[in-house]
């Protein structure tokens, strides 16, 4: 493995009725906060009235942004900011899935900050200073209660960038499973297909020597797949959805990618389309891992081999270690497909005309990806094969 440091400040505080810290937790930072939240599912499913009664009870000051939309946008990211200024917001809280948290993560960085906020998500300017913001999840998926990632959407030039910052870290998230009861099936299946790509990111790579981590990606991945069948036909188990639960924190905290880059192209690939087509993150990535897996995998079969005996049971007796890789991808496909998440961008009705504009969005930064460095013809073709 290649020398590397690790550093995660973040307090994760996890299980039923662990929402009873939250005033104790906030106290730290302040008394006016700002609660950030979505569309309104929290307010259907009763979490908001929960927030804002320990709030209240405990003479906090509060102010609200609702609205964040999924794919968080820059505007509603501004318009945060901006309250933050105006009423000098101490803290902040996020209540929601990872588009909340993300677009939270350039509120409080932004609040600090007297230019345009993209210019921290372009990274033209680095933040030096942030408001303290801790986090309440909702949907199991995307780790951004425990990272310091964020990805943000400008809507007036199309674009996607994921950035982050030492100040992207929540002081503290608080995952109770029973708060995921809600999340609709699609949401469901979108979660576990993110977390399962994360982990996929992260096991290609290209040091030696890393069979304790590749022992954990493939023993998180295991539990994923034998807990996700069940938990589709069985949304309000705690358990299922404690395991999943925990399962997206620990596939993106850090944990699983010490010693090494990970790949991260798919997710590349997959905000240019959501950049040009606003489709949800992990249905993306349910159509272009398995391409990309396909496009990639005489770069190192071996590799592909092990995910498919380890992770995916495949018997290698009398096959080539091609045959073996293969047989690993065509499983994780039927295994998604069998979630009913997407397998073609036809099922969200998107065909070949954006192309170029998507391989544009996907090179902006240039060449990308670790395991293998992909340029725009790679890009293409992997797009193409995803029509
Ligand atoms: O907006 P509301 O009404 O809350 O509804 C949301 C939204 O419509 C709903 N939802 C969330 N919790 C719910 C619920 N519905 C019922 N009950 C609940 N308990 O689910 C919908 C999707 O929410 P969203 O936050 O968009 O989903 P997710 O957590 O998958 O986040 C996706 C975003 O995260 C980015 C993606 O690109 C995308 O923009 N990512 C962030 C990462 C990070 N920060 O580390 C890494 C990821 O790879 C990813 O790129
Ligand atoms: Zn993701």
């Amino acid at each position: 493995m290649n020398a590397f440091s690790f550093y995660n400040p973040v307090k994760l505080i996890f299980g039923k009725g662990q929402i009873d810290k939250l005033s104790d937790e906030l106290s730290l930072y302040g008394k006016k906060v700002l609660v950030v939240y979505g569309g309104g599912s929290i307010k259907k499913n009763g979490l908001y009235d929960q927030v804002m009664n320990s709030l209240k009870q405990a003479d906090f000051k509060v102010f609200e942004l609702a609205g964040v939309e999924p794919n968080p946008r820059l505007s509603t990211a501004k318009r945060g900011a901006e309250i933050c200024k105006k009423e000098g917001i101490d803290v902040v809280l996020a209540v929601g899935g990872g588009s909340v948290i993300d677009c939270t993560k350039l509120i409080v960085t932004a609040a600090k900050y007297d230019g345009d906020p993209w210019d921290l998500v372009t990274q033209k300017a680095f933040p030096k200073d942030a408001l303290p913001f801790g986090t309440i999840l909702t949907l199991a998926a995307t780790g951004s209660e425990m990272n310091a990632g964020s990805v943000i959407t400008n809507e007036e030039t199309q674009e996607k960038y994921g950035w982050g910052s030492p100040f992207n870290f929540p002081k503290f998230s608080i995952l109770d499973p029973v708060n995921t009861f809600t999340v609709p099936l699609d949401q469901t299946v979108y979660g576990i297909v993110d977390m399962m790509s994360h982990m996929f990111e992260q096991y290609y790579h290209n040091a030696t020597n890393t069979p304790v981590q590749d022992e954990m990606i493939e023993g998180v991945l295991r539990a994923v797949i034998d807990t996700a069948p069940k938990l589709i036909r069985d949304l309000g188990n705690y358990e299922l959805r404690e395991t999943i639960l925990f399962a997206g924190t620990m596939g993106l905290n850090g944990f699983l990618q010490m010693g090494y880059n990970g790949d991260w192209a798919s997710h590349n690939i997959e905000h240019a389309v959501s950049a040009v087509y606003d489709i949800p993150h992990a249905g993306g990535l349910a159509i272009i891992f398995p391409r990309w897996m396909r496009y990639n995998l005489k770069v190192n079969p071996e590799r592909f081999a092990k995910l498919a005996t380890n992770v995916f049971h495949v018997n290698p007796t009398g096959k080539s270690v091609e045959e073996v890789a293969l047989e690993g991808i065509d499983r994780l496909a039927e295994f998604w497909a069998s979630l009913d998440a997407p397998t073609n961008l036809a099922d969200y009705h998107i065909d070949g005309s954006k192309i170029d504009l998507m391989v544009e969005k996907a090179m902006a930064r240039g060449n990308f990806g670790n395991f293998n460095q992909l340029n725009a013809e790679d890009t293409k073709q992997i797009l193409t094969a995803c029509l």
